[in-house]
């Protein structure tokens, strides 16, 4: 059994909560883009945790969690996360492994990316200068460190120093302390050596073997580097393709496929955003939905449900059905809109255009829906749900032709409705 989990929208749709209920069923839970600009929620019970490397499944004793060879990771961030596992007793040791092709993320990477973001002024990406641009820049251009690297250390030393020479011919002076540094990776590679493995011989194994995995998906495709609003994305692949060549296993063609929906939209960092409210409605919806940065803490933009997009996100990731999150968040709006095509000239777009200029000359087109006053938090069952909320879940899956197959009613475990 494979099951994939996607960020649907522009990320933060509420993948970790989703994941970790789910993952008590799953041998093995993987990671496979991205980094540390991740931020998944899961609490147990009033105890919070946010996953930034960390697979989301690693609250359940028997998984196992891999990071695959897509994603880029922070040594120093990861053995944050260890320590706060830790703290919780959550036995974490022979449970987490890494892809010895992934690659590592150096403080010289936040470093630049600091300074692209300055440099691009106002065209900035917003990015969560967690350095993933800069990492990815170094893998397209064939100077990165992986982690098997870290196991041959005069290989590592000598590409480290040569790197650090490179970026600063390239960037200038970095701060980056590279005495300090290496005697620290020394130590790192110590401590991680028993968990870097060759992933895609593991997973290929472990489905050889008929073992169930969980592939969690971060970020969210409209951040894709290719499907995404580009330039305003991140710079790997969160989309289904991404899943794939994140963990070095082919198409699985009974693997099922979730989306995960926030029951509005919204998006952190810079870049078009058709559907987004200004005033008194997205800084109500902020409010009751929390809608600030799990990895940052900056205020997410706020705005409708936008079909438009959906639409194009499903034709890429070919979703089996979607998990709705924070439908609870909508209580007590009198109305609700949902964006369902991008006019230009009066001419409905047929996808998502690639061009941002022409994005921004189309008008969103919307259906309104009549709002509920009840709270829903507590409802365990479709049918407990206010007629208004029902209809509104059911008109989302007219529109995207789709089953919404779990809504989310609160940010804890048992606030899930599978329908
Ligand atoms: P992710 O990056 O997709 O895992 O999402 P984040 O964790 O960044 O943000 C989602 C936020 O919404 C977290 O604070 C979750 O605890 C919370 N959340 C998830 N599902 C629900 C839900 O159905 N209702 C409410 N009220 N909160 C939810
Ligand atoms: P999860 O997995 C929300 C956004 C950043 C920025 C852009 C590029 O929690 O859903 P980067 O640091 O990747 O170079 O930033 O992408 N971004 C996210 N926004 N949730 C995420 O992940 C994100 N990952 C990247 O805000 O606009
Ligand atoms: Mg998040």
């Amino acid at each position: 059994m494979i099951t994939i989990i996607l960020g649907s929208q522009w990320g933060d749709e509420g993948k970790g909560k989703l994941i970790d209920i789910l993952s008590e069923k799953y041998d093995i839970i993987t990671r496979s883009a991205g980094g540390a600009n991740a931020g998944h929620t899961v609490y147990v019970g009033d105890l919070k945790y946010i996953f930034h490397l960390v697979p989301s499944g690693i609250l359940h004793p028997n998984t196992k969690c891999v990071i695959g060879n897509g994603c880029v990771i922070h040594i120093e961030t990861l053995l944050e996360e260890f320590k706060t596992l830790e703290e919780k007793n959550i036995d974490y040791k022979n449970r987490i492994f890494i892809s010895d092709r992934a690659h590592i993320l150096f403080d010289y990477h936040k470093e630049i990316d600091g300074k692209q973001e300055e440099l691009k002024g106002k065209q900035k990406v917003g990015t969560t200068k967690r350095g993933i641009g800069p990492c990815y820049e170094d893998k397209a251009s064939r100077r990165g460190l992986r982690f098997c690297d870290l196991l041959e250390w005069e290989q590592f030393e000598e590409k480290l120093r040569n790197n650090v020479k490179v970026l600063t011919e390239l960037y200038g002076n970095l701060e980056f302390d590279l005495e300090k540094q290496l005697n620290n990776y020394k130590k790192y590679a110590e401590i991680l050596k028993p968990m870097i493995i060759d992933a895609s011989f593991y997973l290929n194994q472990a489905i050889k073997d008929h073992q169930s995995i969980l592939m969690e998906g971060a970020n969210a495709i409209m951040l894709d580097v290719d499907h995404g609003t580009y330039p305003y994305v991140t710079s790997s692949t969160p989309s289904i393709a991404g899943i794939y060549a994140g963990l070095g296993v082919p198409p699985q063609k009974n693997a099922e496929v979730i989306g995960i929906v926030k029951a509005f939209t919204t998006r952190v960092g810079a870049g078009p955003f058709p559907t987004e409210l200004q005033g008194e409605i997205a800084d109500n919806l902020r409010q009751i939905a929390n809608e600030f940065g799990s990895t940052t803490g900056r205020p997410r933009r706020i705005g409708w449900l936008d079909i438009a997009m959906l639409k194009y996100s499903m034709m890429i990731n070919n979703y089996d059905c979607f998990n709705l999150t924070k439908l609870d968040c909508l209580s007590s709006f009198e109305k609700i809109k949902i964006g369902v095509n991008y006019l230009r000239n009066g001419e409905k777009l047929k996808s998502f255009p690639a061009s941002l200029k022409i994005l921004a000359e189309c008008e969103v087109e919307y259906i309104e829906m009549p709002g509920w006053k009840e709270n829903i938090q507590n409802c365990k069952n479709f049918d407990d749900l206010p007629k208004n909320c029902q209809d509104y879940v059911r008109k989302i899956e007219e529109l995207l032709n789709c089953p919404i197959k779990y809504i989310g009613v609160g940010f804890r475990r048992d606030q899930m409705i599978i329908k």
